[in-house]
């Protein structure tokens, strides 16, 4: 196994990005793309991926380089359903259940990579584990079946941005760096997926949009948090866990309970807190505290404050049920020191 390789710079403005309705023909344009190993953005029912054939190392190595991401940090491969996954990686039966239960929808599973697996090897960051997931979007699902083969789509952001959840955001990110985005309106669910790993025993390595209580239910029982050592770059073992992942440039106060002169405020809920009137922008992720409209706004949300040019950011709190869990999560990241 080769150690891990560093993405050559991508050359900004180089590739001539379009943006396409999802209309007619749009699915078949897409897969036309990836099958020429192209990188396309496309939404699913969580957030906007940038797609490339999983299959093709090439295409994968130039995802990596659009996304400036670390290549040490593996990518999920997207399948049409439960016996093309199978085709990838080992189920158990804990993975059967699950998959069963939520599939199509917004759960990875992070299993043991089957022999043989068609998927590049750079892809899953020479790991012998392997994320895969069954999204729940018509056009996602359209792309991934003309293609005929997995689908690599890590969040279409630049890498440490926040996740776009629309067309706008990608291109925001993206544009010069990837041949085709389409545009298929706000994703629903507005978070990433919950990545669950079966390989020892069940561990929750990121809350997402299948909260953790529906996983309960099936297991009978909470999974584990992924260990501190998951948050330690070093460690490595969920690269996409480093705890400074979702970044805007404004410095987040959470659980703020005023706004100060020069700050903007993420609003939750219909209480304001003393100071909004003297804001620099107020954007309310949900006014009637629906945790799922909150979901659906965060990043969106994020991106549009970071942008305001306040001093810092305040957040509102926001409660830990449900959905809740993922926003706090990346609420928390958001919110981390970071070294740039
Ligand atoms: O909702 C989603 O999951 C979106 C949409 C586009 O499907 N995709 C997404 O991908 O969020 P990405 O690459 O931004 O996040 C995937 C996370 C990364 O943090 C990565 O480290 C982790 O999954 N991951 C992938 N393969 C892994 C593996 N074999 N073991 C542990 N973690 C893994
Ligand atoms: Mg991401």
């Amino acid at each position: 196994m080769t150690g891990p390789i560093t993405p050559a710079k991508p050359t900004p403005g180089k590739v001539p990005t379009r943006v396409i309705p999802n209309e007619a023909g749009a699915a078949a344009e897409a897969a036309a793309c990836l099958a020429g190993g192209g990188l396309v953005a496309f939404p699913t029912e969580t957030v906007y991926g940038l797609g490339a054939d999983a299959t093709n190392a090439t295409a994968v190595a130039k995802l990596y380089a659009a996304k400036g991401r670390p290549s040490f940090n593996p990518l999920i491969a997207h399948v049409i359903d439960l016996p093309a996954a199978r085709r990838l990686a080992v189920f158990d039966a804990t993975a059967e259940r699950l998959a069963a239960k939520f599939w199509p929808g917004p759960l990875t599973l992070v299993l043991k990579k089957r022999t043989g697996c068609p998927v590049a090897d750079l892809a899953t960051a020479g790991l012998d584990s392997i994320a895969v997931r069954v999204p729940d979007h018509e056009l996602a699902r359209e792309i991934i079946k003309r293609l005929g083969h997995p689908v690599v789509a890590p969040s279409a952001n630049r890498s440490g941005h926040v996740s776009p959840t629309t067309a706008k955001h990608v291109l925001d990110d993206l544009q010069g760096r990837v041949d085709l985005i389409i545009d298929g309106g706000p994703a629903a669910v507005g978070v990433e997926s919950t990545i669950v790993a079966l390989l020892d025993r069940p561990l929750l390595l990121r809350p997402g949009g299948l909260p953790r209580n529906e996983i309960r239910r099936v297991l009978g029982k909470d999974p584990d948090d992924a260990p501190a050592s998951v948050m330690d770059p070093e460690a490595l073992i969920a690269p996409g866990m480093m705890a400074s992942h979702y970044a805007p440039r404004t410095t987040l106060r959470l659980n703020a309970t005023d706004v100060k002169p020069g700050e903007a405020l993420l609003a939750f809920g219909a209480n304001l807190p003393k100071g909004t009137e003297n804001a620099v922008r107020v954007l309310n992720l949900s006014p009637a505290g629906d945790l799922l409209e909150a979901a659906a706004n965060l990043f969106s949300d994020l991106r549009t404050l970071d942008a305001a040019e306040a001093t810092g950011i305040a957040v509102m709190k926001v409660p830990f049920e449900g959905l809740g869990e993922a926003i706090n999560d990346r609420l928390a990241r958001a919110a981390a020191p970071r070294d740039n």
